[in-house]
């Protein structure tokens, strides 16, 4: 299986990323990086924990990561997720603790001792953890084997603004830094994530597969992203992380282009926009993968069939 490292910031759809993850032979997690993010670093650091231990997977170890953006405020999204970024299920105290170690520490270390271009990192948060590492440990680049991504958009707009989306926005140096750390990256966007919908009938069939983890995951998506439904009309919200995991077990339900993505750090309209040349307008060169379009009931018929193995 190809090893993967999570970096997170749980959230409901974050967890049914990792969720994917574990569900899937295809696939061997590591460790799981927290982040600040969806809600600050105490609580995904939890969450990720609540998640383990529902999928009876206590033993890959959570590290807890950066507390703050690298240069800002953190921004928090309990207006999606609620207050404990993971509404809509009975929470726990784990029985698992963090892992000893920064989350930092740990992506290095995992990237200098596994075999070179073994290890592929899919960050479903902000990106500082990831810029952190290459920051602090310049090598690792040439060691990763890619980074798979959820964040940005570009035709779609954006989640947090009009123009960028929530992961970028949070810490837009961070996400500067890894694009332009000359490292492979597929980029899920908005315009991809937005095309996957929580639909009421995905939920129920969800919910019939009967075991802890699909009858959990269905909880919060009961929860997760209704405003949508409120505010715009449309039959469940985008369950954007799984994505990723989606993308490592089945890229043919994606399609999409190589591109020039260059992040906005500097205005205050537009920033953490994701300027994505589609079009090849620029004579800058491709550093990522942007994914353009999914299949989505094929996304959803994977979904629904791995989590029903946990
Ligand atoms: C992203 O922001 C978070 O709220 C979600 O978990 C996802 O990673 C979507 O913009
Ligand atoms: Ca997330």
């Amino acid at each position: 299986p190809r090893k993967i490292i999570i970096d997170t910031d749980p959230g409901q759809d974050d967890a049914a990323a990792i969720m994917l993850a574990l569900a899937s032979p295809e696939l061997e997690v590591v460790g799981i990086t927290a982040v600040a993010g969806n809600v600050p670093l105490a609580r995904t650091a939890l969450n990720a924990r609540i998640v383990l231990e529902i999928c009876g997977r206590a033993d890959i170890p959570v590290f807890a990561g950066a507390e703050a953006p690298l240069k800002r405020k953190l921004v928090t999204a309990e207006h999606v997720h609620g207050k404990t970024g993971l509404d809509g299920v009975e929470l726990f105290d784990p029985a698992q603790p963090l892992a000893s170690g920064h989350a930092v520490d740990f992506i290095i270390e995992t990237l200098r001792t596994e075999p070179e271009k073994s290890v592929t990192l899919c960050a479903l948060g902000p990106l500082t953890n990831i810029a952190m590492a290459f920051a602090r440990a310049p090598d690792i680049a040439a060691r990763l084997r890619q980074i798979v991504l959820m964040g940005g958009g570009y035709f779609e707009g954006g989640n947090i603004t009009p123009s960028a989306e929530f992961n970028i926005y949070v810490d837009p140096e961070a996400a500067a830094a890894v694009f332009g750390a000359g490292v492979p990256i597929t980029m899920m966007p908005l315009d991809v994530t937005h095309k996957v919908l929580t639909t009421r009938v995905r939920v129920a069939r969800l919910r019939a597969n009967g075991n802890r983890a699909s009858r959990a995951m269905a909880d919060m998506l009961e929860f997760y992203e209704r405003f949508d439904e409120r505010k715009y009309g449309t039959d469940g919200g985008p369950l954007h992380d799984p994505t990723v995991i989606a993308w490592l077990i089945d890229p043919e339900m994606f399609s999409g282009r190589h591109c020039n993505v260059e992040i906005e750090t500097g205005s205050d309209l537009t920033l953490g926009a994701t300027v994505v040349d589609w079009w090849n307008v620029t004579d800058r060169p491709d550093n990522a993968f942007v994914a353009g379009d999914v299949d989505s009931d094929r996304f959803f018929d994977l979904l629904i069939e791995r989590l029903a193995r946990l």
